[in-house]
């Protein structure tokens, strides 16, 4: 069917002269809609792609990245799972784009240009309920990639519930990515204060030592990443008295910049009815081995899992994966569907990724994770040298290979319904 549409409107349209891709038309747009929530005044690219005159200046360069696929830097392979603010390019708008500069990148008519995306502001959703923020400013040393861990109490006397968080990186410059841990247990302050610096060094985690459970995932940012708040009735539980870790991963270039990330948090209005509280699941597996040298060694791990729905999926590894999916099956083992395959792990475009429509599973479905590491010399990103063999840890040279999952269990625990209830009695 797709096949007919295409050709009748290749035929429709081949005679019109006018049919020309131009500037104003498509490639504007396409832009806006797939390169500026990087490439704009003040955000994380190191251009503004929002004219003409740029798109020609940058012309050689862009021709390079889409062509060898490294713009946009949109993970997930778009054969599976459908992702909200997806901003990766499909194949068409790719050749569009190549086509359009072999054409002569013609500008076509002032008319046809679309407005400028909106300012929206610092808050993507309007003002946060509280916002938090590092407790002082972090100067940042001028080493390639630091990774850091700010503790900051969350300073709540009673549980809330979390729709949706913001990260505002207070330097755009050297911020990569932010993610968001939920502490309960006071163990963040312990390390904290062990070091003399502001907050303590972390890599793949929360620091050694800080449990990670279901609850304590919070969220977090990459460059170009848009919120969206939960849907109706899901909810996020911040515990009273918890801290939030603010995870950085810093990336300065040649000089030292000062930074104090914020952090917005929205909260369940009172009048929200929530029947479902979202806690993030692990896949993982935690006891592999990848010798030495290895160039291509797969670690699998495979859950059964509580009926329920799938909002969110967030695959992590460090530094020697190369490849990771997630794989939904019945409970034989029998496909159903992959939910996300990433072909060229990057460990600097981690991503959360929701789906448009949540997943089902039912009852003792499988989720199947993954990974695939290279471990040779070969690996220009590989920490250890001499190589080593290498297994689960929070160092930059050890590995993880995980997916966790946002989920809404049909089942809930008993605490959690009175949780629940507990706000929905406050109307
Ligand atoms: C998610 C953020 C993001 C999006 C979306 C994005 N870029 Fe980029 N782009 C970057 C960053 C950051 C850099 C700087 C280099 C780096 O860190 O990889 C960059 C660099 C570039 C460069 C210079 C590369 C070089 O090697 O000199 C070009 C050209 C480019 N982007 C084009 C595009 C185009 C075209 C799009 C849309 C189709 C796009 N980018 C979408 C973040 C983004």
């Amino acid at each position: 069917m797709k096949l007919v549409l295409s050709l009748f409107a290749s035929f429709a349209l081949a005679p019109l002269a006018t049919a020309e891709v131009t500037y104003t038309k498509e490639i504007s747009r396409l832009f806006q809609e797939k390169c500026q929530g990087c490439h704009r005044a003040g955000d994380i690219a190191p251009f503004a792609l929002d004219s003409y005159e740029a798109a020609k200046t940058w012309g050689t360069d862009i021709q390079r990245v889409v062509k060898d696929r490294i713009m946009p830097p949109w993970k997930p392979t778009d054969a599976h799972g459908k992702f909200k603010n997806d901003f990766g390019l499909t194949e068409d708008e790719r050749q569009m784009l190549l086509d359009w500069f072999t054409a002569g990148a013609p500008e076509g008519d002032p008319a046809d240009m679309p407005e400028a995306q909106p300012e929206t502001g610092e808050w993507q959703l309007g003002e946060p309920d509280a916002v938090i923020r590092m407790p002082e400013l972090y100067n940042v040393p001028r080493r390639k990639d630091i990774y850091r861990c700010f503790v900051v109490p969350a300073g709540f006397d009673e549980d809330v519930w979390v729709k949706a968080v913001q990260v505002v990186p207070g330097n755009r410059q050297v911020a990569h990515h932010v993610i968001l841990y939920i502490d309960e247990t006071g163990k963040s302050a312990e390390l904290d204060a062990k070091d003399e610096e502001p907050g303590y060094e972390c890599f793949g985690g929360p620091g050694q030592g800080v449990q990670l459970s279901a609850g304590s995932m919070l969220g977090g940012w990459v460059p170009g990443s848009r919120q969206a708040l939960l849907p109706d009735g899901v909810g996020l539980l911040l515990p009273k008295g918890a801290r939030i870790i603010i995870q950085m991963h810093y990336f300065p270039a040649g000089k030292e910049y000062a930074d104090q990330t914020k952090v917005g948090l929205y909260l369940a209005k009172p009048e929200e009815k929530l029947n479902k509280r979202m806690v993030f699941l692990p896949v993982v597996n935690t006891s592999f081995r990848i010798p030495a040298g290895a160039k291509d060694q797969a670690v699998n791990a495979a859950f059964p899992m509580p009926a329920g729905n799938i909002y969110m999926v967030v695959p992590h590894m460090h530094l020697l994966g190369k490849k990771i999916e997630v794989n939904h099956t019945n409970f034989l083992g029998r496909p159903i569907s992959t939910l996300i395959k990433i072909d060229d792990w990057d460990f600097n475009w981690q991503g959360f990724y929701s789906f448009v429509e949540p997943v089902r599973m039912n009852n003792l479905d499988q989720l199947r994770v993954t990974c695939r590491f290279d471990n040779s010399a070969d690996n220009p990103k590989n920490p250890s040298n001499p190589l080593k063999e290498v297994r689960w840890g929070e160092g930059t040279e050890d590995e993880m290979c995980l997916a966790f999952m946002g989920v809404t269990l049909d089942n809930q625990s008993l605490i959690d319904l009175i949780k629940l209830q507990k706000h929905n009695n406050r109307r």
